[in-house]
């Protein structure tokens, strides 16, 4: 009856014809969101690709999106069973867990503890500020120096610690600097996370591939490694928060979730969760905001007309005599424009981390099954020609409205923190990180590419979209006014 019903939805869902034993991995290409956003030209915004042994439905576009993951939140706030999932965190992660009661307090403690320490409370939220300017104004030193004497550098590692520094200061009062061995071989590893939990990743919707030598296995074990590391690191931390915790003394994120978990509070979840919230975290704050500010920096160095408006406006209105801080933001509407513009061109999380559904559930008037692995192809609503006049074109100042204020309608309309149960948690934070990073590097410094280099935009696919190798200067302009 099962079996019957099964070959009754699937050829209710449409989709491309799928091979035996690789079904439709060999046609996905370096670039899958592309390909997903041209198959649904062909079948429409909801439809089924096969995958090794697994059938996954594919969400493009707005509405499709927003019905499943807003109007079916429940149903579409489940995560697959994938054996990559389990590695991560120490096998007790928010993030790649299922949907559940547990899962729920969970997220809603890191959610809380996010919230206390960057906007609810001015002392906690000025602190955060505070990391951030830190980190701005040491990566102008460092990008000076790596700039002197004419050379060009790819600022990708640096602006990994940067982050890494941010969160790291953020959880556990401590930051690990530019210079610790350790922490940078780590978070120079952590780069590689992202291809193996992507959307169109083979590793676990072809389980026999990790059975004998070939690259999906080595990549496998690697992913296996670098999460023990990685996760061996945080424990650690946490650990030592644990031993020297102290109820009147709140040193940072790390003793606020020991509080919770394992305070009187009878949450039902225990000192392994307290250690992988804190890991989430940090994963998630550190690959995402890097990646942001990469290709910022790329951009402002490929577009130097929008760059020279960017420097004009923020030395109109602060000044070369201080540094700009958030209250700044009001006046800097089009560097507002310029992230959103970041966020919707180079759509660098361009399918959010897999979905499943947790029972049978209807979208676009298709019947999904339970447990369907479910793709969220959300850069496909960041390129749709009916919401965005010419999609292709690099403009921040579509975001304004005639008043030279951000339009919020069109700034709700960029799609990369996903929508629904599986929100991103950190969305509010990554804003201000983002802006006032950029805000310091863009009064700082002048980005400049590589004479000659073709500055293309060119990635490597995963989770997030990694630019290719490029090389770019970033001269000091003026003075340099250290934090
Ligand atoms: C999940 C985007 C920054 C914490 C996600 C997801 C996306 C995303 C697409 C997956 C949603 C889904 O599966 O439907 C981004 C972007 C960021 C960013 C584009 C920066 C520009 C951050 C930061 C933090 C954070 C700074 C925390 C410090 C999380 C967590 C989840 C998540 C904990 C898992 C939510 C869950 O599974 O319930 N983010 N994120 N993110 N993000 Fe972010």
């Amino acid at each position: 009856c099962l079996w019957v019903r099964n070959l009754r939805l699937k050829r209710r869902l449409p989709g491309p014809f799928a091979w035996p034993v690789v079904g439709n991995a060999m046609q996905l290409g370096q670039m899958p969101h592309i390909t997903f956003s041209r198959l649904a030209k062909k079948y429409g915004n909801v439809y089924q690709i096969r995958l090794g042994g697994s059938d996954i439905v594919v969400l493009n576009g707005s509405k499709a999106i927003r019905e499943a993951l807003i109007e079916h939140s429940t149903e579409f706030a489940g995560r697959p069973d994938f054996v990559s999932f389990k590695e991560v965190s120490g096998g007790n992660s928010m993030t790649f867990s299922n949907y559940s009661k547990p899962w729920k307090t969970h997220r809603k403690i890191a959610q809380s503890t996010l919230r206390a320490f960057t906007s609810a409370n001015t002392q906690t939220k000025k602190a955060f500020e505070g990391h951030i300017v830190a980190e701005a104004t040491e990566l102008v030193d460092i990008f000076h120096k790596l700039s002197a004497g004419g050379q060009y550098f790819n600022p990708g590692c640096d602006l990994t610690v940067a982050a890494a520094n941010v969160i790291c200061a953020l959880c556990f009062g401590k930051r690990y600097g530019h210079d610790d061995a350790e922490f940078r071989t780590l978070l120079g590893r952590v780069e590689k996370f992202g291809e193996v939990v992507g959307a169109g990743s083979l590793v676990d919707v072809m389980p026999w591939l990790r059975s004998f030598p070939n690259p999906v296995r080595t990549m496998f074990l690697d992913f296996v490694d670098l999460n023990r590391q990685y996760f061996g690191f945080i424990k650690s931390k946490v650990v030592a928060h644990r031993e020297t915790f102290d109820p009147e003394v709140t040193r940072g994120m790390s003793d606020s979730i020991i509080g919770v978990i394992e305070g009187n509070g009878n949450t039902g979840l225990t000192e392994a969760h307290t250690e992988s919230t804190v890991a989430d975290l940090i994963g998630a704050g550190l690959d995402t905001i890097s990646t942001a500010l990469h290709w910022s920096c790329l951009v402002l160095a490929k577009y130097p007309a929008i760059q020279t408006k960017l420097q004009e406006l923020i030395d109109r209105e602060v000044g070369r005599a201080r540094l700009p801080t958030m209250e700044d933001r009001s006046a800097l509407a089009y560097l507002d424009a310029f992230a959103y513009e970041i966020m919707r061109y180079i759509s660098f999380v361009p399918v959010t981390i897999p979905h499943a559904t947790t029972s049978d559930v209807m979208v676009d008037g298709l019947l999904i099954p339970k447990d369907t692995v479910v793709f969220v192809n959300q850069s496909s609503v960041n390129y749709d020609p009916m919401t965005w006049k010419d999609p292709l074109v690099f403009e921040p100042s579509r975001f304004l409205d005639e008043n030279g204020c951000l339009d919020k309608d069109l700034t709700n309309n960029v799609m990369i923190f996903s929508a629904g149960k599986r929100r991103c948690i950190g969305d509010q934070i990554a804003k201000v990180e983002l802006f006032l990073f950029l805000a310091i590097l863009i009064h700082q410094c002048h980005f400049e590419n590589k004479p000659s280099q073709d500055l293309s935009l060119n990635y490597t696919y995963g989770l997030t979209l990694k630019p290719l190798n490029y090389k770019i200067s970033a001269k000091l302009r003026g003075e340099f006014l250290p934090g």
